[in-house]
């Protein structure tokens, strides 16, 4: 009978993992290590199989030994007493030895890896300088005419190109991550890492942050977006032009009144528009529209979602620096709701900065 309830119980737990994988696999596909678009992630995901493969077989031969032993030499009703033995110098050297070897193997293997993926195997390098933010990432370009590219949520990367990002933080450690493409590299403050990433076929690979730094450290995403060359190229060529000033009185002159009045402007850098040669905490605004993330690659980048970050920027993102312009804020925009056409304007006018 208890056997009976115990079994019951088990079933129970059973069915439990099995309806929560059910549930858990509906959400969005992760990006997954051993899915590799990259050689980084290939090398990586070759030494997990070979780990796997190699602990399988031993697992496989210690078990049936074990099994076969147990049945073979199982005690029956007539069974006299079993012979006793002392040691066996041989067997004890043969499983000290051979596990070690096996072991080295696998430290063989394993470094080698590491060494071999040190150092990139390409000239042809595109150095990128990657900043980890509460909770977002910039990623910085230097354009064909010497400046600063400057982008959020959004690592462009060349096809068949190994891409060089010097990895930075002014405030706490991050971790790089883009699974599909290698492993994690920490970012430390006062400690300027570098890794390469290299993607074998065009895409876009889910990015995230890898150590927990803060709150909003689940919400750390940036997507990977590899093209062909050409496509890079126009795409940084594109990047480097500034914002034409409107001319007063047009809708972009407006919403550019509403981006000071706010206060966007005392976060947000928009190149031709804004002082020059200044730096502020939040993202560089002037390619906004041709971004696919906002919000810390929280969002998609549309009006609807950019119109609902900036009113409620804090119940999307609780505890970011972007504050809610819903009026629930005193010293934001003098404790005043962004009226209906005022947000139109500022989500208009950034949506149309290709
Ligand atoms: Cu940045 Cu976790």
């Amino acid at each position: 009978m208890r056997f009976r309830a115990k079994m019951r119980r088990w079933a129970g737990v059973a069915l439990l993992a099995l309806l929560a994988s059910v549930v858990l696999s509906a959400c969005e596909k992760s990006p997954s290590v051993l899915d590799p678009a990259g050689p980084i992630a290939t090398s990586e995901a070759n030494i997990f199989w070979f780990i796997l493969g190699l602990s399988t077989l031993i697992f496989v031969v210690v078990t049936a030994v074990l099994l076969y032993s147990v049945f073979r030499f199982r005690a029956r009703p007539d069974s006299p007493a079993p012979r006793q033995i002392h040691g066996n110098t041989k067997i004890e050297i043969a499983w000290t030895v051979a596990p070690s070897v096996i072991l080295f193997i696998v430290l063989g293997i394993t470094i080698g890896t590491m060494f071999a993926l040190a150092q990139p195997a390409d000239a042809n390098t595109v150095r990128v300088r990657a900043v980890a933010h509460q909770w977002w990432w910039e990623f910085q370009y230097t354009a064909p005419n010497g400046q600063t590219v400057d982008v959020a949520d959004e690592l462009h990367m060349p096809v068949g190109t190994v891409v060089e990002i010097s990895l930075f933080s002014d405030n706490v450690i991050h971790s790089m991550w883009v699974p599909e493409l290698g492993g994690k590299t920490d970012v430390i403050p006062g400690h300027d890492n570098k890794m390469w990433l290299k993607a074998d076929k065009a895409g876009r690979y889910r990015g995230e942050c890898a150590e927990y730094c803060g709150t909003q450290h689940a919400h750390m995403d940036f997507v990977a977006v590899a093209e062909d060359s050409g496509t890079f190229q126009t795409w940084l060529t594109g990047q480097q032009a500034a914002v034409q000033k409107p001319a007063n009185g047009t809708p972009d002159a407006n919403a550019l009144a509403v981006f000071q009045s706010a206060g966007c402007s005392g976060c947000h850098v928009i190149n031709g528009i804004s002082p020059a040669n200044i730096r502020l905490i939040g993202p560089n605004l002037t390619h906004f529209g041709s971004r696919g993330l906002i919000a810390g690659g929280v969002l998609d980048n549309n009006p609807a979602n950019l119109r609902q970050w900036i009113l409620h920027a804090q119940q999307v993102k609780d505890g970011s620096d972007m504050p809610s312009f819903d009026g629930s804020v005193p010293t934001v925009n003098g404790g005043k709701a962004l009226t209906s056409d005022q947000l139109d304007s500022l989500v208009n006018y950034l949506e149309s900065l290709q």
